[in-house]
């Protein structure tokens, strides 16, 4: 028999992205590490995954250009994030949809990450590509640029800023 679990994917302040991009992202790092630059932009967003009230997931989109500028058509994803124990069940890509949304509705065009190449197949699900060479972060390791392109129709449920519940399996 298939369990399964509702997720709530919602808007949350830049704070609350913290404690998670710490455990997980760069748990060797002191906290404030875990304060990006433009967190706090007025056209960031940040997105958490929630299962019965706890945050099991986030993630967070900037208008940034690769060169690190405001830009009005391209995104950045970053602090993407699920819990270990929670992964495989669909939260990364719920909460990777609400970031396209929010880039979309501000008529966004392409967006890019810098992915571990650990999670590579992650992106590749949702539609990026790899871009230019491997790279190394320190003390984080190796990465490639990746980019997506917004094609226009995502089928998501409610618009941008939308609490959105999910019924997802609870076992993978
Ligand atoms: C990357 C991450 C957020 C994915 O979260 P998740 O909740 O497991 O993702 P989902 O369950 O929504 O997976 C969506 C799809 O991607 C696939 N996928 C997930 N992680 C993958 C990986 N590492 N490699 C290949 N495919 C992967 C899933 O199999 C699933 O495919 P399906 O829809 O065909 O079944 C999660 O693994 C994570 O937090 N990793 C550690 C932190 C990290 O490295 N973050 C990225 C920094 S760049």
């Amino acid at each position: 028999m298939t369990v399964l679990m509702k997720v709530v994917v919602k808007a949350i302040p830049a704070p609350a992205t913290q404690p998670l991009r710490h455990l997980i992202l760069r748990p060797n790092q002191p906290v404030d590490e875990c304060i990006y630059p433009g967190d706090e932009d007025s056209g960031t967003a940040h997105f958490g995954a929630f299962l019965e009230g706890k945050l099991i997931g986030v993630a967070s989109i900037y208008n940034q250009s690769l060169e690190g500028e405001g830009s009005p058509d391209v995104w950045r994803i970053r602090g993407m994030v699920t819990l270990e124990e929670m992964r495989g069940r669909g939260c990364g890509g719920r909460l990777l949809e609400a970031c396209f949304d929010h880039a979309q509705s501000h008529n966004g065009d392409e967006i890019w990450c810098n992915a571990r190449t650990t999670v590579m197949g992650f992106y590749e699900r949702f539609g990026f590509r790899k871009q230019g060479e491997e790279f190394d972060l320190p003390g984080i390791g190796p990465h490639f640029v990746m980019v997506a392109k917004l094609d226009g129709d995502l089928n998501l449920p409610a618009g941008s800023g939308a609490v959105r519940e999910y019924t997802l399996r609870a076992t993978h």
